[in-house]
């Protein structure tokens, strides 16, 4: 592509706005601040955002994506669940109509079910441009997702055996969505994340009892035990098995090698496991 022709697809002052689906999420949130920060106009769409937006229900969509020009798409609960290959051919359907003209996915890295999610949408959404963003864990997870309590309360229990992990930091996840929503470097392509260094549960509890301060242990534990433990905190049963499943999967050694896609997306490296360790303890991440 010519320098003109990128200038001329760029996010421009005047165009529609952004459209950030799970906007109140640990990346969509990411995205929302960083597009306010270019001074983007943004819908925040979700089921408590400003623009109400439910993946469960396909009313209100074309009223969320009407006008847009770009959107960034974070499917919930996960794009390797069993509905999402459906709702994304259903919201590519409305994204032609709206004319919407850029799409920046969410997926997840190594999750073969999220990729049959990825093509349907590339599918429906006609000559939208698709930026395809594969991630893999992210560090927030310990610090604003699943695992926080486990952290606060000194076990991270979990079925992870003893396979690394390279976590990446959703801070640079997002500034690779923005880019590519913003028709910078890295749109249209298909991105894989993750950060600089994979580590094993055992390692994380050991950085994050430096970070915290306190004794961070890890226990590992079968899917089909953490699948119990799940339903025993009152999980319905069909979600305590998916994310069982998805967990064990996605965690069988298969995602363990690191990527340049952060560097590649963005010229430069992405945040140490020990550098987000450090900042969520700072600000108050696993404060009692
Ligand atoms: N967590 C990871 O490590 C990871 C890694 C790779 C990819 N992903 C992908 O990231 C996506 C988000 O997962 P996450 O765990 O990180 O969650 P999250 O984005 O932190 O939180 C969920 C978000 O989804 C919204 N949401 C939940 N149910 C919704 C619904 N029915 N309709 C519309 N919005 C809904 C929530 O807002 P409201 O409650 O306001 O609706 C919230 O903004 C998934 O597609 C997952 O595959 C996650």
């Amino acid at each position: 592509m010519t320098e003109e022709m990128q200038n001329r697809t760029r996010q421009t002052p005047g165009a529609g706005p952004v459209l950030v689906t799970s906007g109140t999420g640990k990346t969509g949130r990411r995205v929302v601040e960083r597009l306010a920060a270019r001074e983007v106009p943004v819908r925040v769409g979700s089921r408590r955002g400003e623009v109400p937006f439910d993946w469960a229900d396909e009313s209100g969509w074309e009223a969320a994506l009407s006008g847009v020009e770009a959107a960034y798409v974070a499917y919930a609960p996960d794009l390797g669940a069993p509905g999402a290959p459906a709702a994304m051919t259903a919201f590519g359907q409305v994204v032609r109509r709206c004319g919407v003209r850029r799409l920046v996915l969410l997926s997840g890295r190594g999750e073969p079910d999220s990729v049959v999610a990825e093509e349907a949408l590339r599918a429906a959404s006609g000559d939208a441009e698709l930026t395809v963003v594969r991630s893999a864990f992210f560090t927030q997870n310990f610090s604003e997702g699943v695992l926080v309590e486990g952290v606060r309360g000194g076990e991270l229990v979990f079925p992870a055996g003893d396979t690394a992990e390279p976590f990446v930091d959703a801070d640079d996840v997002a500034d690779v969505m923005v880019s590519a929503l913003c028709g910078e470097s890295g749109a249209g392509r298909v991105h894989e994340l993750t950060g600089p260094q994979a580590l094993t549960f055992t390692e994380v509890a050991v950085e994050l009892t430096g970070a915290t301060g306190r004794e961070v242990r890890y226990v590992a534990l079968a899917g089909a035990e953490y699948e119990q433990m799940l339903v025993g905190y009152g999980v319905p049963a069909a979600e305590a098995a998916f994310l069982a499943e998805l967990f064990t999967t996605l965690l069988d050694g298969h995602n363990a090698a690191v990527t340049d896609g952060v560097k590649q997306a963005l010229g430069r490296d992405p945040k140490p496991f020990a550098r987000f360790a450090a900042e969520a303890a700072r600000d108050g991440a696993w404060d009692a």
